[in-house]
């Protein structure tokens, strides 16, 4: 009998075709919702293979529910939804998407930063509120972008790619990250190492691109919120976990920092209490992989990675051994 793939929520194009065309059953969820605890459960019991979301949660007890399953393809390139040393102690592979979403999430990242800068948000609430009365000379005033120090925590490929922008915005790179990048790469991005403690100082704009780990949960704490400059803008497009929420609050609401731009959060979909009341964080859905190309790329690239693997071969993007 054909092996049998599921899929946890229904995707876009290209769907379930390459899965099909390779002869595999799939099983999808069709609700516009994510997959329930019970309906995974079900699912699993029978599956080779499964196509999964950074929603669901794969731990012990769900792959013991999971007899014949070889691999596990995340579809993002975050896997903190995933026990992978669990699913490897049993064989199963790990897979995840990257590369495919990098230019998408840094596009995103920049998004946030111009438009918490420069108070794109409040400014969309006050037009659609009907309450702009016109040009003002001191209205919504904001931070500048061209010309400042942007500092990027975590400079994996995306923080890379978010690098590569600030040139264009003549922009000083700072980066900390668990280990100094290659010296090439630093040189070719113009970007410099600092201690955590002094990048945050020195800053106007520092932006969160590390996994969701021990050594990154919460990096941005209240001690760290106050050793940033009160005109510095902070940008999460990574993981909710990175940042103390409440203490980000407290940071915006009293001015501590300027603004802040938010594409993820630690219980989504919920906020952080009285997130939604501050006029000065641009808040975005988790849409940093949400360009048509790259959800399309990520379909695929799951895809092949459960067809290599059911296939007998090695997965082309495994999940990274935890370092
Ligand atoms: C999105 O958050 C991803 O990890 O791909
Ligand atoms: C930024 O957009 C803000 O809402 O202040």
């Amino acid at each position: 009998m054909s092996a049998e793939v599921l899929i946890t929520r229904p995707l876009p194009a290209p769907g379930a075709s390459l899965l099909e065309a390779a002869g595999f059953r799939v099983q999808m969820n069709t609700h516009d919702r994510p997959i329930t605890d019970t309906e995974l459960r079900a699912g699993v019991a029978s599956a080779d293979a499964l196509l999964c979301m950074l929603t669901d949660r794969i731990d012990a007890e769900l792959l013991d529910a999971a007899p014949n399953l070889r691999v596990i393809a995340n579809y993002a390139v975050g896997f903190d939804n995933i026990n992978v040393a669990e699913a490897r102690r049993r064989g199963i592979e790990v897979t995840t998407t990257p590369d495919v979403l990098t230019e998408a999430t840094a596009d995103l990242t920049w998004a946030l930063m111009l438009g918490a800068a420069r108070q794109l948000g409040a400014g969309e609430r006050m037009v659609r509120a009907g309450q702009w009365q016109g040009w003002a000379p001191d209205q919504l005033l904001g931070q500048p972008v061209a010309g400042r120090v942007l500092g990027i925590i975590g400079m994996g490929a995306i923080g890379q790619a978010v690098a590569r922008r600030a040139h264009g915005f003549g922009m000083a790179v700072r980066y900390f990250n668990r280990r100094r990048v290659d010296p090439t790469i630093e040189t070719a991005l113009g970007a410099q190492f600092l201690p955590l403690d002094e990048l945050l100082a020195t800053s106007d704009f520092v932006s969160l691109h590390a996994p969701r780990n021990e050594q990154s949960h919460r990096i941005i704490d209240a001690a760290a919120l106050a050793r940033m400059k009160s005109t510095a803008v902070l940008i999460n497009t990574g993981r909710g976990a990175l940042i103390d929420e409440a203490a980000l609050v407290v940071a915006l609401r009293e001015g501590r920092i300027a603004a802040a731009g938010l594409d993820v959060f630690e219980r989504e979909p919920e906020l952080a209490e009285g997130l939604i009341e501050l006029d000065n964080v641009v808040l975005a859905p988790h849409l940093g992989s949400a360009s048509t190309e790259a959800r399309a790329s990520m379909v695929r690239l799951c895809s092949e990675n459960i067809i290599e693997v059911l296939g007998g071969r090695p997965a082309l993007t495994p999940a990274p051994q935890p370092s």
